[in-house]
């Protein structure tokens, strides 16, 4: 007996990523997967065919899924790759339901049983199942890096025999879990850096990794760990607050978001011409709409002499890296239902009944707990 499983290769614009990486491989063979790869699969980070060992690989996507019990992606697969799952089989990837409704119908209509990589709970338990933390660090990493070199100054503070030049200032935004890394990443380089955030344990935690913390007295904390938006009335005293920071900084990073809602807006247009001339602004909230008004989603624009630079999949361009943790958190959580050479989902298992959004053709409430377990074998 063995479970029959499909790597998809990403088919969405400027995604590099790829769901298995040869060192995740012969784990999921002892957990009693055979495998199965679309060709080509891992090509955008170089990774060739040659790399996987074990694992056999198929032109087609189609037929890649056809018998497969479970199918692996990082983004959701198209229409017509679900359409060719066997009913039953269960895919785990990104999906992004309230984004993808017609996708979503798909999964319900052909009974997948689908695993969404960001309804995982953030508990302590499934840490390391939690590809949104992964990613978003490497994210919040590569927008010091990216902001780093649109700026004409460099970071730390330099001495010469002709002078000394001081260290940058930094402002950095949202701080999750991206926004920590930002800081930690800005720190490292030399520069001076301060966090802001509307829930205030993140205080705290900025002070631990350098930065000075900008306190609004606002507390915005919301449901499950995540902010909830402001009122009118705060957003114009936490603007009134924030605007001497945000002219004083020379990079300026971004990440600020409330799960299901546009990102809030941070930066005023107005803010923005009473930057520092040569100043940048990295905007990780582009997918959301921006965390400045100006902000242009996909685009490096400039607005008078400030830079603002807006990505979009920024863990695709760290793809050798997002890969591999992606890999390895997707591994992580299926080990919680793959035992024995067959599947077997204990729905009473909390990060397995939150992070399932479809099952036997229906919606999935969070967290909502089903009677009996169900098996695969093939
Ligand atoms: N226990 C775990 O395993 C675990 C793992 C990862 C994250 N978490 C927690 O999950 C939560 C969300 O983390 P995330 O990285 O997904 O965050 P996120 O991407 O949802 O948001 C980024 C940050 O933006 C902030 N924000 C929202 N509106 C704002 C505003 N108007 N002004 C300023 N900042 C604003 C949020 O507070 C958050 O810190 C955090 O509490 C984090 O500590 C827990």
């Amino acid at each position: 007996m063995y479970i029959n499983v499909a790597v998809l290769k990403e088919t969405q614009p400027h995604e590099q990523r790829v769901a298995l990486v040869p060192a995740v491989v012969e784990k999921l063979i002892k957990l009693g997967a055979k495998l199965h790869m679309q060709s080509g699969a891992g090509e955008a980070i170089s990774l060739t065919d040659a790399a996987f060992n074990d694992v056999s690989f198929i032109d087609d996507p189609l037929l890649l899924v056809r018998d497969a019990d479970l199918v692996l992606a990082v983004q959701a697969p198209a229409l017509e790759v679900i359409n060719a799952m066997k009913e039953g089989a269960i895919l785990v990837s990104f999906v992004y339901a309230q984004q993808n409704p017609a996708l979503v119908q798909q999964l319900i209509d052909k009974k997948i049983t689908c695993f969404a990589m960001e309804r995982l709970p953030r508990i302590t338990r499934a840490q390391s199942m939690d590809a949104l933390s992964t990613q978003s660090a490497l994210a919040g990493y590569y927008a010091v890096m990216l902001g780093a070199t649109h700026l004409n100054r460099i970071l730390p503070k330099i001495t010469t025999a002709a002078g000394a030049i001081g260290p940058a200032k930094v402002l950095v935004m949202g701080l999750g879990v991206a926004g920590l890394e930002a800081i930690a990443t800005a720190h490292r380089l030399g520069a001076v850096v301060e966090g802001y955030d509307v829930r205030p344990e993140t205080q705290e935690q900025a002070l631990s990794l350098g930065a000075k913390f900008v306190e609004t007295g606002i507390d915005a904390r919301g449901k499950g760990g995540y902010a909830r938006q402001l009122t009118a009335e705060e957003q114009h005293k936490v603007a009134e607050i924030l605007t001497q920071h945000i002219q004083q900084a020379d990079l300026i990073i971004t990440t600020a978001a409330i799960p299901g809602k546009a990102s809030p807006k941070l930066i005023s247009k107005v803010q923005v011409t009473g930057m520092k001339a040569g100043a940048v602004i990295v905007d990780l909230s582009a997918e959301g709409g921006g965390n400045c008004e100006d902000t242009k989603p996909g685009e490096t624009i400039k607005i008078g002499l400030v830079t603002i630079i807006a990505p979009l999949n920024v863990p695709s361009m760290l793809g050798e890296d997002a890969s591999e943790l992606y890999a390895k958190n997707q591994y992580n959580l299926l080990v919680l239902m793959m035992k024995n050479n067959v599947i077997e989902i204990d729905w009473n298992d909390e990060i397995l009944a939150k992070t399932a959004l479809t099952h036997d053709g229906k919606l999935m409430d969070a967290g909502k707990v089903l009677d009996k377990p169900t098996s695969l074998t093939a």
